[in-house]
Formats: C-alpha cells, structure tokens, sequence
C-alpha cells in the first residue's frame, strides 16, 4: 500500500520507472517508514533533499497522518488509529471470510490428491498428498475458485493381475477379511519371489490383467473385492484426518476410455510402434518416448492420465488441472503434458504438477521397518496418545480429552508436514511435533485457546465494530492481521501452504509477546485489547482450518 502511494505520487511528478525502496526507521521519531531519495536525483536533476521536499508534501492518504521531509528521507506516519479500527470491523464483520477474495470468479479447479494403490499399505508419500492437496483445495475456495477433489486411486494395471494369481494360488480369505492390506502384500511379495524362479508366473498375471481389463467377471469380482476391502482401511486413515472427496474415481475409471485416447493419438499422427508397443517420441523436447500400450495391448498409468485429463476437461471445464503428486513422478508429469499439447490441446498448459519432498525419520525413507510395514494408522494413532498424555498432564480437569488429543495429535502430525516448502523432505519426529512451545501445530492450537480463554474470562464479550488500538505494543500483531488476504493470495499463487503455516506462527508469536507485555482483563483498554484477542483467534483458527487442523477452543 505505502509503495502504491509513493509511486502515484512519483508518477505526478515524472513518468519514469523509479524503484522505490522502502525503509523500516529503527527510531519511532522518523516515522513508520523512511523512503531515501537519493537514486532519484539523476532523473530528476535536483537534490535527494529538495526531492524529498517536494515529494512530501504531494503525497496524501487517508492511512497516513503525516508525512515529513527529514534531509534526504520521507518519513511516512500512519494513522494506526485509523487503521486499527477499519481492521478490526473487518474482522468483527467478516469472521472466516476475511481474507477471502474472489479472483478464481467461482471456475473450476480440480485436484488431484492422495490416490493410494489399492491393496498396498498407505504410505507416508500418499499422507503427504493428502495433506497437501487438501489444504491447496483450501486455499483454492479462499480464493474463490471452485476445488474439486478427486481421489486418483491406483487400482488398475498389471499388478492387479498378478495380486489375482497370487490369491488364487496361495490366498485365504479369511486373512483378507481380517487384514486385508497385510495379506494382500504378502501375496505381492510372494508372486514377486516365485515370480523370480518361474519366469512363466508372470504371463499369467498378464493374462490375468487382460482378462480383468475385459472384463471377465470372476477376475473383476476378485478384483472389486480387494478395492473395497483396501477403501475401508484408507477410509479410517482419511476420517481420522476429517477429509472428504468430490470424486473418487481411480485408474480403473477410465479403463473403457482408453480405446479413444489411442484413436486420438493416432488421428493425430503421433503414435509409433517399437518392439511391439505403442509410444510417443518425444526427443524434440529431450524426454524419452512416452509409452501408451504394451506389446501384449496392455494400457498403462500414462494413458490412464492422458484419458483422466481429457475426462476432467470435459467435465469440469478446468481453469486449472491440478496434481498434488511426489517429485519422483515428474518425468511422468512432463510427458503427459507434453503429449497432450502436441495432440493439440490447448489446454495443456493448464495441466500444473505440484510435487513434494519425502518423508524421512532419522534421515531414511520412513515407509518400511526391517521385516514390518509401518501402517500408518498406527503413526496417527500413537500421535493421539502421546497427545492424550501431554494434556492430560497438563490439564486433568479438561472435559473431552480424547476428543481434543485427536484433534491435537492429528494436528501435529499435519502441521509438521505443511510447515516447510513442500519440495522440502519433512523429518518425521513425534517429539517434535508435539512441543506445545515450538513451531508446531499444538503451538497454535495452544495460543488460540488461551485466546479464548481470555474472552471466556471476561465474562461479557461480544464482538462489536467501532474499537480501535493505536498502543505500540500491539501494532506488530495488527499489520500481521492486516496482511492476511495477501498471504492467502500468495500462497495460493504459489501452491504453498507453509505460506499460511509460517504466517500463523509469526502471528502467534506477536500475540503472545503482546500478552506478556500488556494487561488485558483488568485494563482500561479491556474492550479494544478484548477485540484484539479476538481478531488474533479468529484468523489462527481460519489458518488452522486452511491446513486442515481443527481448533478446540480449550486445551
Ligand atoms: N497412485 C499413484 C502412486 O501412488 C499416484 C497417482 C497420482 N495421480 C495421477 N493422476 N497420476 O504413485
């Protein structure tokens, strides 16, 4: 805002590209901000101190109650009084909303997030896909696109012909009942060690692929029978974490929409046969071929994605396709994309890759343990104890503790994922995650509820318009509020949901300095500071809920 001013205001004087450097004086003195003059002198030909003379006086805003010329600077002096109060109506006014803009004009986005491979454990990779996405729908509606999330799962492909004969060979029901993804991966496991003495295993789990993708009905019925029983387990994980899909449509969705994808490719002049297979070059952009179907007619995952992104623009006529999918997979990403383009969708260019890092604990890929899957329902829930035993000790009296350590413990576990620049590997530790001092989730969960302590204690809160808070102490925490609708609108711009995490924190952080320094309940200033208070829990709790994280409102 100050810059868009100064700028106006240079523009009356002088059409010229001039950069602005803005200015934060150490002393109170010299104002809010300083702006030198002195790169100006040369365009304008006159000296830093007569520009800053000038300039000083043809700059006006409602939000500046003065502005000085002191020797070569502009001191900007803001009306915190002023704008104080405007911020704190808006959030009276507006609660969850502010913030929110309307720059998506309600279009279509869809995101691709989570999609697990059915009859496999889920991984902390698809936990981060999960979180991920779903915080970026988030942000996506406070920016008033409209997300839709769609579930790509991964059940299709010569795998599930092998899983078949593995079961028909070696399976028992009863385990696939009882624990179903620990049987079904031990039959994976199997067919891969017999697979290695006896080559001929193989083709039969091709054969057996093929008859599925036919849609024979005994296979199909095998097959529809390890999906739902894997979808009950990962439904458990994704109510844990209180997430829903628009759609779940997995690879198996688009399995009778291949043929045209083929048809398309070849009208187009793009398909090449090699040994036996179907491809696309792709040398020109330095990619290698992108494969569409094997020599034995089998389609594979980059197909399938050629057909899921036909699909979603059909139906949904995107703004933009988004996929919240591993760095590992970006080759794959790039070559759909570029297939796509030289089929002549101009659309292509919408396609958007969001990768992320990976999960380690103690620096190592943390999905298998010497002999043992680590289910990760099992991580979430021993985040819920360790929880459950942090406030217990903390607070015995509390009522609904079970419930609060869920929303805590999840909330550690999905805080410390988003905290960092996705592309960033995360370090898995529970001890770190569940500090109620660090950087953390419990960390503002904590400062919320004591926020509404604050307002609980004083009896008679009710949010009204018309405060305003000029006092030093508490300007930091009022210009980070006054930031929020930017932040959203760049973390959106730039997929990132540290963005909303770090701001919280520093948001956090400001509050409780604040807290430390200044009396709230028994002060003259009570209401204004109380409205503070407020604003502060109202837009943590509005971060929390764009990460996925609830609030409890005591802890
Ligand atoms: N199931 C895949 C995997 O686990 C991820 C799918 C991502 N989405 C997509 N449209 N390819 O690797």
């Amino acid at each position: 805002m100050v810059k868009q001013v100064i700028q106006e205001s240079l523009d009356r004087m002088i059409h010229h590209d001039l950069s602005i450097v803005i200015e934060k004086p150490k002393n109170p003195d010299f104002g809010d901000y300083a702006i030198p003059c002195f790169s100006w002198a040369k365009t304008f030909k006159r000296s830093p101190k007569e520009i800053a003379e000038q300039l000083a006086l043809s700059i006006h805003h409602p939000l500046f109650l003065k502005v000085d010329a002191v020797g070569p600077y502009i001191n900007i002096f803001l009306d915190k009084k002023q704008i104080s109060q405007e911020l704190l109506n808006q959030i009276v006014l507006k609660a969850a909303s502010f913030g929110s803009n309307n720059d998506g004009e309600n279009q279509n986005v869809p995101i691709d997030l989570s999609a697990p491979n059915i009859a496999k454990p889920f991984s902390m990779g698809h936990l981060r896909s999960t979180v991920i996405g779903h915080s970026i729908a988030n942000l996506t509606a406070k920016n008033g696109y409209r997300p839709i999330r769609i579930n790509h799962l991964g059940d299709w492909g010569t795998q599930f012909g092998k899983l078949i004969v593995a079961y028909l060979k070696w399976g028992d029901e009863e385990k696939v009942i009882q624990q179903p993804i620990v049987e079904l991966l031990r039959l994976y496991i199997k067919f891969h060690d017999e697979a290695n003495k006896h080559s001929e295993l193989n083709d039969e789990g091709r054969l057996y692929f093929k008859k599925l993708e036919e849609g024979d009905p005994q296979t199909l019925k095998l097959w529809s029978w390890f999906r739902e029983e894997s979808l009950k387990e990962f439904f458990r994980i994704y109510q844990l974490l209180d997430i829903s899909f628009d759609y779940l449509h997995g690879e198996s969705f688009y399995n009778d929409k291949m043929d045209e994808v083929i048809e398309l490719l070849t009208a187009e002049g793009l398909i090449e046969e090699s040994n036996g297979a179907l491809v696309v070059q792709l040398d020109e952009n330095d990619l290698p071929p992108c494969l569409i179907q094997k020599s034995d007619g089998a389609t594979i995952y980059a197909t399938r994605d050629l057909a899921t992104a036909i699909y979603r623009k059909r139906n949904f006529d995107f703004a933009r396709s988004l996929y919240v999918v591993g760095s590992e997979q970006t080759l794959h990403f790039q070559q759909v994309k570029l297939v796509l383009q030289k089929a002549g969708f101009d659309w292509a260019k919408d396609i958007i890759h969001i990768p992320f890092g990976m999960m380690l604990q103690n620096g190592k890929k943390m999905s298998t343990r010497a002999g043992r899957v680590i289910l990760l329902e099992e991580v979430l829930n021993e985040a819920i104890e360790l929880a459950y035993q942090i406030i217990d000790q903390k607070n015995p009296t509390l009522e609904n503790k079970h419930e609060i350590a869920k929303q805590v413990g999840i909330g550690a576990v999905i805080f410390q994922d988003l905290k960092n620049f996705r592309t960033n590997d995360v370090d898995f530790s529970f001890e770190h995650m569940l500090n109620f001092d660090g950087e953390t989730g419990p960390y503002l969960q904590y400062t919320h509820a004591r926020c509404h302590s604050l307002l609980r204690k004083s009896g008679d809160f009710v949010p009204q318009i018309g405060y305003s808070l000029d006092e030093d102490e508490a300007w930091s925490t009022i210009f980070l509020l006054s930031q929020f609708g930017e932040v959203v609108k760049q973390s959106w711009t730039d997929y990132d949901p540290s963005k909303i995490a770090r701001y919280a924190l520093d948001l956090a952080r400001s509050f409780n300095s604040y807290y430390a320094k200044v009396r709230i309940l028994d002060s003259e200033n009570k209401n204004a500071r109380l409205h503070l208070v407020f604003s502060v829990a109202t837009i943590i709790k509005e971060c929390l809920r764009i990460l996925g994280i609830k609030a409890p409102q005591s802890m």
